[in-house]
């Protein structure tokens, strides 16, 4: 018995089965088609280890998904596969809609199908765990309650406009087909393994490399940023003890402006690795034009689903964001390949 791990390359699903196997839990199997954004090397640690089995594939390929479910005995599906990046959606709105929509439509299909031929013992509980963003409640005014999971889905970006659809399709897969699905809706991760075109992995890359630390518009917009292992904690209690259905919202009460963001990225490597002569990386900080739609602010509240079970993040802001910028200066390699590109030659060399 596994759980199928799909998206699991990228940046939240690697620590997520990083996570799990660590702590002995069911077999997984990943699933990742490998985009740019999918970096093998972050599950290069599992390799030999009979727990995981990694799989080149698409969520898309019903065929493949359909074997897998069956020949793996597939008890959960955490779906993580997605294009996750606001700029990319405003520039190529296509492959968003490729991926998050019909991706996720084939994807859940897939799944009906596989689930409607379990016993009823093991169809009770098999679970869909859906995993998704607070941009699809779009943006928040300075004095506006946190999200809840009652909020509107008021959607502002094309990449949070395929998310709501991908939420709406898998409810609708709950209510009609009775299948057992979990969505979340998390805020801004960070840590480990993040690719650099996020903001808080760039301006640790470009501050160590003396290039200019963008900051959009006049840097006041507001996320509430969790860590990402505390985001994988939630997603293990939400798959364990959510109520088939259900919502819940993730996020770490740690609303900050992104110009604090990046100050306070700038005092931590001014303590790790000081320039000298007075200097710090705050002056390489620049104003430049700002994403088009660019939502003022998020926040969580994320009640639920600490009440309904048990949840607490376990990193600060300021410890989890000195993590992350201790793993960027330990993993300069990791760092060197993805910049560079060199990751990708993995796909060329292994599947050769
Ligand atoms: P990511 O871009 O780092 O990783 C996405 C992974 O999905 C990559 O490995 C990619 O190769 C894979 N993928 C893309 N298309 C695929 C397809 N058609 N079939 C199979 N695999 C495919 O994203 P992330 O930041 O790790 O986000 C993971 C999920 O969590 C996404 O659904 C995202 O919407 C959601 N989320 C992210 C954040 C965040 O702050 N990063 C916050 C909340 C929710
Ligand atoms: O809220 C959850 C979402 O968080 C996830 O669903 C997305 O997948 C994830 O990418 C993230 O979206 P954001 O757009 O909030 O993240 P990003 O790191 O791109 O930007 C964070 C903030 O920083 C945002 O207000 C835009 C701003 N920014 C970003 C970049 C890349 C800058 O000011 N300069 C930059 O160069």
């Amino acid at each position: 018995m596994s759980i199928l791990v799909t998206g699991a390359a990228g940046f939240i699903g690697s620590n997520f089965v990083l996570d799990w196997i660590g702590a002995g839990l069911e077999d997984v199997v990943s699933l990742d088609k490998l985009t740019y954004a999918g970096n093998r090397e972050n599950l290069a640690s599992l390799d030999g280890c009979a727990q995981h089995r990694f799989v080149l594939g698409a969520i898309e390929d019903e065929a493949l998904v359909s074997d897998l479910l069956a020949s793996e005995n597939v008890t959960a599906v955490v779906n993580f596969a997605a294009e996750s990046h606001v700029d990319r959606s405003i520039v190529g709105p296509g492959a968003f809609i490729d991926t998050n929509v019909v991706g996720t439509f084939k994807l859940l299909d897939a799944v009906r199908r596989y689930w409607s031929g379990l016993s009823a013992d093991r169809q009770d509980s098999f679970r869909f765990l859906h995993v998704s963003t607070d941009e699809v409640y779009g943006s928040l005014g300075p004095d506006e309650l946190p999200f809840s999971e009652n909020n509107p889905y008021r959607p502002n970006s094309p990449y949070a406009a395929s998310k709501a659809a991908s939420d709406h399709l898998v409810r609708s897969y709950g209510e009609t087909y009775g299948l057992p699905v979990l969505i979340t809706n998390c805020s801004n991760n960070y840590g480990p393994y993040h690719f650099p075109e996020k903001l808080i992995p760039l301006v640790i890359h470009n501050a160590l490399r003396g290039k200019p630390l963008p900051l959009y518009g006049d840097g006041r917009q507001v996320r509430d940023w969790l860590y990402v292992k505390d985001h994988c904690g939630a997603l293990r209690a939400v798959l364990k003890g959510g109520r088939p259905g259900q919502t819940y919202n993730v996020g770490g009460e740690s609303e900050r402006a992104n110009i604090d963001v990046v100050k306070s990225v700038c005092d931590i490597l001014d303590r790790l690795r000081p320039l000298g002569h007075n200097r710090t990386y705050a002056d390489q900080i620049t104003f430049v034009k700002d994403r088009p739609g660019h939502d003022r602010r998020y926040a969580i509240d994320a009640r639920k689903l600490k009440s309904e079970l048990g949840w607490r993040p376990l990193e600060s802001f300021e410890s989890g964001l000195e993590k992350t910028i201790r793993w960027n200066l330990d993993n300069s390699g990791w760092v060197e390949r993805v910049t560079s590109g060199a990751y990708r030659d993995w796909v060329a060399r292994h599947y050769a």
